[in-house]
């Protein structure tokens, strides 16, 4: 949520902030924003909506000459999305951008007015260059002045701060959000919130702890941990491959990702099949020593291929187990016991409900496992164990081949542990190995499976509501359904157990609500099916998925007949996600950028 890049070098920083801008716009769009401080004075550009909005503002400026520059794209928290309110912000001689939330701003703001100070932005973000620039006349030096400041704010934040006091110079810091710091042999400085704006410009990357601030500028890496403790920088290599993905002839990122499942699946699943086990390399057995249930916590997609897990977790490895959204589990009060193993799951690995809940898990004295896409974030780092979704960058918001990849992790490790367990004999793990084997067969696109789609999707544009419902491990796949078609196409969906259905729901039941009824021959059929012939009967407008023709349907999306339900479960999940994809694109709507969403959401 919110994306941060910085520079201090001789190149062109304009187009190096906005090049980074470009890796990171997919956190956050509302607005984008650079100051650039050349020969001790600021440029500063800020535009509303898209990025290409702040290229247009900034064609006929360029740097070609020494400069500091920093530059943000913004999802709002506080404040509308307003070219006021995009940072960075001004003080009387500094420049800020944040990512995070500053709990107390509205103290800090209210003494800051008192005092004389005038806001120009409705955001908690523009409290830090006040205060900067109040304790800044009091104090010897700027460093001076920004660790007051960040020893006065409370919350969530990764800052850069530029001022014309100290003309070469970034002041940074970092508390729960996350920020990285690039170099390269030609001594330039990079700074991003996360790694990918620095593929090709920096050869190797410091990640920062929480409570690490300091400044840099071009000889000099300072650096102080929480503890106000001075701290070496610890470099790592960052690859050189530009991982940075194209649409390839896709109308959309998200269009791409749904086809790519195929090959990122098969990468999931590469070197971790046995004949009779599975083989997770990165894991240690005795992770599970002492084990006697496991917690799932996570947010979003991730929460629903958690959901799916528990139903994995409880039939092969005989493990009661439990499954928490975050926001919910960090404000409860939870019982934790050390003979739990909390797993955590995150596409990005920086979502911050999630990670707040490893830092619980982890005070707790639990042992930690994270499920992620994304190597080097936050949760990898901090988690005991992690196992990598291997899904590659996905950029469309509304998670696709993410979701896919982590169910197959979640079903490699219910039969990871079912043989620590001994509560699948081998040939049963065997078995379920060879479906593995051909989920990647089963996630294809077919054209005429889209086509159909397509063309079945203009039946779907109105109406009061969606009901995606399924029964058992499908039932996480209509809330996932639901969730898709909610966040790209703006239209009411809820996804729902399908035996839930006539406990009040079924009020709702007329023409105009569409019921997407999920109906796999290997797992239910009979019980689903009668469940869908009661909303039938109540004449509601059925969309049945189904390798089996159901009569009582209006509309029918076929998928191929399989041998087991897990394989009709990657099957229907590309079904839902096609049709969320194409019921939007006739909406009109932005796929990639839905209004209102951002691809990472590192803050409360
Ligand atoms: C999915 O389509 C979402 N946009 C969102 O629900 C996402 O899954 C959630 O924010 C969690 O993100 P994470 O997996 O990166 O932690």
């Amino acid at each position: 949520m919110c994306g941060i890049v910085g520079y201090i070098g001789k190149k062109n920083t304009k187009e190096i902030l906005l090049d980074g801008l470009k890796e990171l716009e997919y956190r956050g769009y509302d607005s984008a924003g650079i100051a650039i401080l050349e020969d001790g004075n600021f440029h500063n550009f800020k535009a509303v909506g898209k990025l290409v909005n702040l290229e247009e503002k900034t064609k006929d400026f360029t740097t070609d000459k020494f400069a500091v520059g920093i530059g943000h794209t913004r999802w709002a928290t506080h404040g509308k999305p307003t070219e006021l309110n995009a940072h960075p912000h001004l003080g009387e001689s500094s420049y800020v951008v944040h990512n995070g939330i500053i709990e107390n701003y509205v103290s800090l703001k209210k003494a800051l007015i008192e005092d004389g100070v005038r806001f120009l932005s409705q955001t908690d973000t523009e409290v830090i260059v006040h205060q900067f620039e109040k304790n800044l006349k009091t104090m010897q030096s700027a460093f001076e002045a920004f660790f007051q400041t960040i020893k006065e704010l409370q919350g969530a934040y990764a800052i850069l701060l530029v001022t014309k006091s100290e003309p070469d110079t970034i002041f940074f810091a970092k508390h729960g959000s996350p920020m990285i710091l690039g170099i390269n042999s030609e001594e330039e400085k990079y700074f991003a919130s996360s790694d990918t704006p620095l593929i090709g410009h920096c050869s190797d990357v410091n990640y920062f702890e929480d409570g690490d601030y300091g400044y840099v500028s071009p000889n000099e890496i300072v650096l102080f941990d929480k503890n106000n403790n001075t701290k070496g920088v610890q470099f790592s290599k960052l690859s050189t491959n530009r991982l940075s993905a194209q649409k390839d002839g896709f109308r959309f990122f998200m269009e791409k990702e749904i086809y790519e499942q195929s090959d990122v699946i098969a990468d999931t699943l590469m070197g971790r099949l046995g004949i009779q086990n599975i083989l997770f390399e990165e894991l240690d057995k005795a992770l599970f020593e002492g084990i006697d249930e496991i917690k799932l916590c996570a947010c979003g997609t991730s929460y629903h291929s958690a959901l799916s897990a528990s139903y994995l977790f409880e039939r092969y490895a005989k493990i009661k187990t439990t499954v928490e959204i975050a926001s919910e589990f960090r404000y409860r009060s939870p019982i934790m016991t050390k003979d739990t193993l909390f797993i955590v799951i995150s596409q990005s690995g920086e979502t911050a409900d999630t990670l707040e809940t490893l830092k619980m898990a982890k005070e707790a004295g639990l042992k930690t496992l994270v499920i992620c896409n994304v190597d080097n974030s936050s949760m990898v780092r901090l988690a005991d164990a992690s196992i990598l979704t291997r899904a590659g960058i996905e950029k469309g918001v509304a998670s696709t081949k993410a979701f896919a990849t982590q169910v197959c992790v979640f079903w490699m490790l219910s039969l990871y542990i079912a043989e620590i367990k001994n509560s699948l004999s081998s040939e049963e793990i065997a078995a379920q190995i060879t479906l593995l084997r051909e989920v990647p067969g089963h996630v294809k696109v077919s054209d005429a499976m889209h086509e159909r789609i397509k063309r079945l999707s203009k039946r779907y544009l109105h109406g009061h509501g969606f009901f995606f419902i399924g029964r058992d491990i499908f039932y996480p796949l209509a809330l996932e359904g639901a969730l898709k078609l909610k966040e790209i196409s703006y239209l009411h969906a809820e996804g729902y157990p399908s035996g839930e259905m006539k406990h009040g729901p079924i009020a709702l039941a007329d023409p105009e609500l569409f019921t997407i009824a999920l109906l796999p021959q290997h797992l239910l059929y009979e019980k689903s099916k009668s469940n869908v012939e009661e909303l039938s009967a109540r004449d509601s407008t059925i969309c049945a998925i189904s390798a089996l023709e159901f009569d009582k349907a209006d509309d029918y999306i076929p998928i191929s007949a399989c041998r087991d339900y897990m394989l009709e479960f990657f099957e229907m999940m590309v079904v839902v996600q096609l049709l969320s994809l194409e019921i939007s694109i006739r909406l009109g709507n932005d796929v990639d950028m839905p209004r209102n969403l951002a691809k990472s959401v590192t803050v409360e």
